[in-house]
């Protein structure tokens, strides 16, 4: 058998597409809380009010999108007459108990989800951390711990306090690592023997293409992005430190978005373009789980001009603490070329590049890759030989309620089947030491990209739609029925 015993079957959310009751026992507002619903063709938009006029108005939020997010001497606010996909989600808040049951049916180990952190600390400076937002998340694993479903909780998943964006530029300004050492140091005390696994920043390298919706950077040049990044990986550091020293049988894993990227033709150039784009994604992995800033990342900050506000004692707390363990979300690969093609295509967090003509996309033009999996977990195992683990794959698409009232999604089972089979050659053909899957967005919820409730990707069909209109009712898919026979069988049986 391929998997070990203890593998780590289930699924991932994040709080900012899930959770809902966004002011409810007094949560604040996070950046998330100002973005609208966007499309595959429209990008979501950030909306903003000038504090002097009172003057509002939106500007566009898409993934590599302009440097400033909105216009000098206004504020991203939440302004009367938007739809904000975040402020319900598909209300986990307050469907937890049926939401972690149906995970307990399909046999979940673990749940991947997110805190909120300005549910925790509603600007961030809080001297005290809020009591309700404490009792709701000791709610969810007590809930958890019924079904022996262990969490693993990502601390800050594309959402920062709003005050903390508009009053530092968020992560680009140093001040944010102790305050986000305070929160962090916080709950993972808070939650001592009920949470063992946590992450610190999802995806942290797309600070690259999406400096506020990643990190509350409203002004995100070059130098504040290179910033932001060194101040997460010191304040990943801190924690793996603070973390350890209160147990060390807490680990606390890097989330890295990861895609190989291919050449589209074996021109050399082809292939330093695809070395240089890996640079911009490993670099943070380099950093973050090997512990030391790569000398293709100073060279590129000479040429730049970037300089860092940095300490000495930073680089000895990042020697000193990297990762326990290094977690991904992968999707699928993009093709990259220095030659001249038509065809573009799409993918996670607007890296496409160009269109892989051996590979299906979806309607949102990500492609679906059956080796993806093998080739980076064993990319990422030669490069920092510590455990990874899978935390997002999946596939959006716009299911549909068929006549006899179900959803028939047969193409996200092989989808599935492709992936977990692709994981599965690594760990039994490479020997990968792989501790868990977790498939994204088990239970629909909102589109992070796009904003949209008909980019779905669950396991469980949740009546909601892009307007915001719906019962929020749960249903089992037919992909819900396929998992659960999946972890069951420890993926020896694949077949539907
Ligand atoms: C990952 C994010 O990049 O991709 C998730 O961590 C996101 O938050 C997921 O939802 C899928 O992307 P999208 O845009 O289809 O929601």
């Amino acid at each position: 058998m391929a998997f070990k015993q203890d593998f780590l079957w289930g699924g991932a959310t994040a709080a900012n597409q899930y959770e809902g009751a966004y002011l409810t026992d007094g949560k604040g507002l996070n950046t998330s809380d100002v973005m609208t619903v966007g499309s595959a063709t429209k990008s979501r938009s950030i909306t903003w009010r000038n504090l002097k006029t009172g003057e509002t108005g939106s500007n566009p939020a898409g993934w590599g999108g302009p440097t400033r997010v909105v216009p000098e001497g206004t504020v991203p606010a939440d302004v009367a007459g938007y739809y904000y996909p975040s402020h319900e989600g598909t209300d986990f808040y307050h469907h937890y108990q049926e939401d972690i049951a149906l995970m307990g049916e399909m046999g979940f180990k673990t749940f991947r989800l997110s805190m909120n952190w300005a549910r925790i600390f509603p600007t961030g400076e809080e001297d005290q951390p809020n009591q309700a937002g404490l009792d709701f998340y000791d709610r969810v694993f007590d809930e958890c711990k019924k079904y022996d479903i262990e969490p693993l909780v990502t601390l800050s998943h594309y959402e920062t306090p709003l005050a903390l964006a508009i009053n530092y530029n968020g992560w680009a300004s140093r001040k944010l690592i102790a305050l986000f050492e305070k929160y962090a140091t916080t709950v993972i005390k808070h939650y001592q023997g009920k949470v063992k696994y946590w992450l610190t920043f999802n995806e942290i390298n797309c600070m690259e293409v999406a400096p506020f919706v990643a990190r509350g950077v409203i002004d995100g040049t070059a130098q504040n992005k290179a910033q932001a990044a060194h101040n997460q990986l010191v304040a990943s550091a801190k924690v793996v430190k603070a973390a350890h020293a209160l147990d060390p049988a807490i680990q606390i894993g890097q989330m890295l978005a990861y895609g190989p990227l291919y050449a589209y033709t074996c021109d050399p150039e082809d292939q330093i373009k695809v070395m240089e784009g890996m640079q911009r994604t490993l670099f943070y992995s380099d950093v973050q789980t090997g512990g030391h800033y790569p000398a293709y990342q100073w060279k590129r900050y000479e040429r730049e001009g970037i300089k860092l506000v940095d300490r000495p004692e930073d680089y000895d707390l990042l020697a000193q603490y990297p990762a326990d363990f290094l977690s991904f979300s992968c999707y699928g690969s993009n093709v990259v070329t220095t030659h001249e093609e038509t065809a573009k295509s799409d993918g996670n967090l607007g890296q496409g590049g160009i269109k892989n003509p051996y590979l299906e996309t979806n309607a949102w033009g990500w492609a679906t890759d059956p080796e993806v999996l093998r080739l980076a977990l064993n990319t990422l195992a030669d490069r920092y030989h510590k455990p990874l683990w899978i935390v997002e794959n999946g596939i959006g698409w716009a299911d549909e309620i068929a006549a006899d009232g179900k959803v028939h999604d047969d193409y996200r089972i092989k989808y599935l089947q492709a992936n977990i089979g692709s994981m599965e050659r690594a760990v039994d053909l490479d020997g990968i030491d792989l501790m868990g899957y977790t498939m994204w967005g088990c239970i629909d919820l909102v589109s992070a990209g796009t904003g949209e409730m008909k980019k779905r990707y669950g396991f469980v069909y949740v009546d909601r739609d892009d307007a915001g209109q719906g019962t929020l009712k749960r249903m089992p898919k037919d992909s819900f029925y396929w998992y659960k026979k999946v972890i069951a069988n420890n993926g020896a049986d694949l077949s539907e």
